[in-house]
């Protein structure tokens, strides 16, 4: 494990050199040296994971429960202030660039991905924080688009930046939040706190029990011994991502007023206020559409306590078979899945080594998380692959992970 970590530092630290490097090219040395006689100063490296959420789906913006993790798979931003009035990007992973100035920020469709990055300074701002011009290199190990958060990741990894660069004073929980709200403000997501929670949070070998209701959370050890998270990404574009996941919150809302016309307490403000045995009650009493939708949450939420139940004991077999029940409650009640996604679950259950998978994050396309045995990765990923490829025509990725710990300020001489 130990030997691990170091290769991980060491990989970490290519990676910001290079990154250092590509900002000398395009940025040149700007003025720091007559700040600092001792030698060029470092950049501000900050490292940005991505998230699995190993359980509770669409249960954040319900105030339910999830477990999840920041994950070995990142966003690498290098950055330093260029004393301009505005701020230059460049993604070396989209190779393409963007320069906007700080006081006329504006969302702009044809470059998509600058908007995670202007959403976060426009929050920051709008809460009075002063920040000037900077530029900065960003790569990327964490697959994009993918449903491994990389959009919060970049949100939480600029807002993280910022906040070194500019001195400002901003606790972990109001990065969470305003980078949450770069999303839902700017960019046009209504998306819940999961994602930006995980990625800032995340702690090497354990997991994160989180409670949306007050965004309390615990720490579980995630002992996964001969086993590891693989996720596949289907490739599949999520192309119906944003609008149905909208539609999906709507469609919570109105189910919690037509819960609350029939059981008149005042204690129902969310779905996840409802036990199961107000569940059955409400059987054929509402539209069907949206006790499916309240039937996923309840149910979600019992799966999410079963699995810390099963975590603290060190049981993935359980662990895994309720992967597969969230992925069926997924699919049938809150109907997120695709045909490809459930193609790659339904083949899985049937492989050796195969402890659970289920689809991850909002669904529509993008990944499936699966918790599979280490020595068989080989097996599954070649039958698997075979079998997708004969299917539909197209291999899938498949990508190893382990929690990790959470954004990041990274000094690569320390390394
Ligand atoms: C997306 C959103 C999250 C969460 C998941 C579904 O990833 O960004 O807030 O709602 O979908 O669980």
């Amino acid at each position: 494990m130990e030997i691990k970590y170091n290769i991980e530092k060491l990989e970490i630290s290519n990676w910001f050199r290079k990154l250092g490097d590509l900002y000398y090219e395009r940025f040149g040395e700007d003025d720091r040296e007559k700040e600092d006689t001792s030698g060029r100063k470092e950049n501000v490296n900050i490292l940005s994971p991505g998230r699995v959420n190993i359980i509770g789906e669409h249960t954040d913006y319900n105030m339910g429960l999830s477990i999840t993790s920041a994950i070995d798979k990142y966003i690498f931003i290098s950055g330093y202030k260029n004393r301009k009035d505005y701020v230059e990007v460049f993604s070396k992973y989209l190779n393409d660039s963007n320069k906007f100035l700080i006081d006329d920020i504006e969302f702009k469709k044809n470059v998509f991905w600058v908007n995670y990055i202007k959403g976060v300074l426009k929050e920051y701002i709008q809460k009075g924080h002063k920040i000037g011009g900077f530029n900065m290199v960003i790569d990327s190990s964490l697959p994009i688009g993918a449903g491994v958060s990389s959009s919060a990741s970049l949100e939480v990894g600029v807002a993280k930046l910022i906040e070194e660069l500019f001195n400002l004073k901003v606790s972990k929980r109001e990065t969470v939040e305003l980078s949450n709200s770069a999303e839902n403000n700017f960019v046009g997501v209504n998306c819940g706190f999961m994602d930006q929670f995980s990625v800032a949070y995340g702690k090497k070998d354990y997991v994160i029990f989180l409670n949306f209701k007050d965004l309390s959370y615990e720490y579980i050890p995630f002992n996964l011994e001969d086993n590891l998270i693989l996720i596949i990404n289907s490739k599949e574009e999520r192309n119906l991502a944003n609008t149905e996941y909208n539609k999906r919150r709507k469609e919570c809302s109105e189910a919690v007023q037509f819960i609350s016309s029939i059981i008149k307490s005042k204690d129902i403000v969310s779905l996840s206020d409802i036990n199961s045995d107000q569940l059955c009650e409400l059987e054929n009493k509402m539209p069907e559409k949206l006790f499916k939708r309240a039937r996923h949450v309840v149910t979600e939420n019992n799966r999410v306590l079963l699995a810390k139940e099963y975590l603290l004991k060190g049981d993935i077999e359980k662990l895994g078979r309720i992967l597969f029940e969230s992925h069926n409650s997924l699919k049938y009640d809150y109907e997120v899945s695709t045909d490809k996604l459930d193609y790659l679950v339904s083949q899985l259950s049937e492989i050796k080594g195969v402890y659970g998978a289920r689809l991850m994050g909002a669904g529509f396309g993008g990944s499936i998380i699966s918790i599979v045995r280490k020595d068989k990765i080989g097996n599954i990923s070649d039958t698997l692959g075979a079998r997708f490829l004969e299917k539909f025509n197209n291999t899938p990725d498949f990508i190893e992970c382990l929690p990790s710990d959470g954004t990041r300020r990274v000094r690569v001489n320390d390394l």
